[in-house]
């Protein structure tokens, strides 16, 4: 009795640790601490579980040898992964992770479904309910973040089938009606429950199949919280409300993060879904649309315009992470604080391909957190700022968003660097970026192309203001 009661005091605790955990990753000086600490409560809730569970009969959990096995090895490959991915590479890591969740899911209720066929007790209507909406969304999620995962690892291109939204809606609509009549006993036994599974896997991979590379985080966001709700699903059918309420917590913070993302693009869920939206790839032109010219600047004006400022605000992008330029990037930084000029960084919400992408960079190399500003705080500070150097970033900072209703980033939230006295933008080419467009702040008369790769440059640029 006393051990039951340890059990659910255990829960509890964890309980409290996701949420506070949770709580704490939105702030990026408390997000370690936020993860360490959601870390320490799963790992209660899981030995919890071994030690103290006891089921009807009062027997304690069997087999410790396979469960710790499982443990061991996952937490091996976890470790291995967690320690070995690059930066660039975590998007897919959290989709590989994700399907493993989704994958767990669905087997619940595979086990769940197949215990009940060999001891011949059919699961009430709630009960099987439950293992079938568990099979179904834990099931689309797997195969859903495995495309991702493949895609984003530039092993499978964007395919879109001809009819794609019929196909789709048919598969939905086969999973919902075959689900349907197995609650209502129309149909019943292994056949269908596997037909379901079978629907649930091909749906997961023609949704994902045609979206866009680069629209991925927010599949990966939405796919997410499918797993949630399907793990949430395992939490009803143990009756274990530390599941249920950590799968409820992703659930519910991954539908945010999607809408989020959404909203920072000002693009609708459905438009992410079917819109086809620039692409990975993206426009390669070299000329400019907008038939305005361009002024380019080497490293050493560059130095000079840098060092003699009073203000600088750097603008890190998707470039910065690609060429690994954050050390560089801090060093700069450093070098000219040193020398007298007030530094900060500005930081869209969706600058990179992943949220907080720019903080978790730049976190890595030490810069400040108070350093990083947010859109909203530094737009009215651009005004006052002498130099704004514009680091592997595009769309973030491109006006079209505010000025030309006809772009696909018309009423994006950018940032404001064409209000600063002078722009030096740090890319390899007049290439566009994620959204596939040209950038008008290219053609600015303040605005200065420096080429390059940012790593190289920016080391450059740190050696050319430490000559001065
Ligand atoms: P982008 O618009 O993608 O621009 C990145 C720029 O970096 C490119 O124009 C590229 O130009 C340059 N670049 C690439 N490699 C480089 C290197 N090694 N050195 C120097 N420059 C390099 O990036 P952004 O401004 O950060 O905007 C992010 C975009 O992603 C937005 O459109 C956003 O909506 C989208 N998105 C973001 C998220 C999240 S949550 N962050 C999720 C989904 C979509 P060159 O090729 O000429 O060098």
């Amino acid at each position: 009795m006393i051990l039951e009661h340890l059990l659910e005091f255990i829960y509890l605790i964890a309980s409290v640790t996701f949420m506070v955990g949770l709580k704490m990753l939105s702030k990026p000086d408390t997000a370690r601490r936020g993860n360490l600490i959601a870390a320490v409560g799963m790992t209660l809730a899981i030995f919890g579980t071994i030690f103290l569970y006891k089921d009807a009969d009062g027997n304690h959990l069997r087999n410790l040898i396979w469960i710790f096995s499982a443990l061991i090895i996952g937490t091996g490959i976890g470790i291995y992964m967690a320690k070995s991915v690059q930066m660039t590479a975590m998007p897919q890591m959290v989709s590989f992770f994700n399907g493993m969740g989704g994958a767990c899911a669905a087997l619940i209720s595979i086990i769940e479904f197949q215990h009940s066929q060999h001891t011949g007790i059919s699961p009430d209507t709630q009960t099987l309910l439950i293992i079938l909406a568990g099979l179904a969304i834990g099931t689309i999620s797997f195969s859903g973040s495995i495309v991702a995962y493949g895609k984003l690892e530039g092993k499978i291109g964007d395919y879109n089938l001809p009819l794609q939204q019929v196909i789709n809606l048919g598969l939905l609509a086969g999973i919902l009606v075959l689900s349907g009549m197995m609650l209502f006993g129309a149909v019943d036994g292994n056949t269908w429950f596997y037909i379901i599974l079978g629907l649930s896997v091909l749906y997961g991979l023609i949704f994902v199949f045609p979206i866009g590379g680069a629209d991925m985080p927010v599949v990966i966001s939405l796919l997410n919280s499918f797993t949630g709700v399907a793990a949430a699903c395992g939490g009803f059918l143990y009756d274990n409300y530390v599941m249920l309420i950590g799968g409820i917590l992703v659930g519910s913070a991954g539908t945010i993060l999607t809408v989020t993302m959404c909203n920072a693009m000002n693009r609708s869920l459905l438009n992410v879904l079917v819109g086809n939206f620039g692409g990975g790839s993206s426009s390669n032109s070299s000329s400019n649309s907008s038939g305005g010219t361009t002024k380019e600047m080497g490293p050493s004006d560059a130095a000079i315009l840098l060092k003699y400022a009073k203000k600088a605000v750097i603008v890190p992008g998707y470039g910065l992470a690609v060429a690994q330029a954050q050390h560089a990037c801090h060093e700069l930084e450093n070098i000219l604080e040193e020398g007298g000029v007030e530094v900060k960084y500005a930081i869209h919400p969706v600058a990179g391909r992943m949220p907080g992408h720019m903080n978790v960079l730049l976190a890595e190399s030490n810069v400040s957190y108070n350093k990083l500003v947010e859109m909203e705080e530094i737009n009215p500070e651009f005004s006052t700022t002498d130099v704004v150097l514009v680091v592997g970033a595009n769309d973030v900072v491109n006006p079209a968003a505010k000025n030309d209703p006809s772009s696909p980033i018309y009423g994006m939230p950018i940032l404001d660097v064409e209000n600063a006295a002078s722009i030096i933008i740090m890319k390899r080419s007049m290439k566009a970026g994620y959204a596939g467009i040209d950038n008008e702040l290219f053609y600015n008369p303040k605005t200065y192309m420096l080429f390059g790769d940012a790593k190289d440059t920016l080391t450059k640029l740190v050696s050319e203001v430490k000559s001065l």
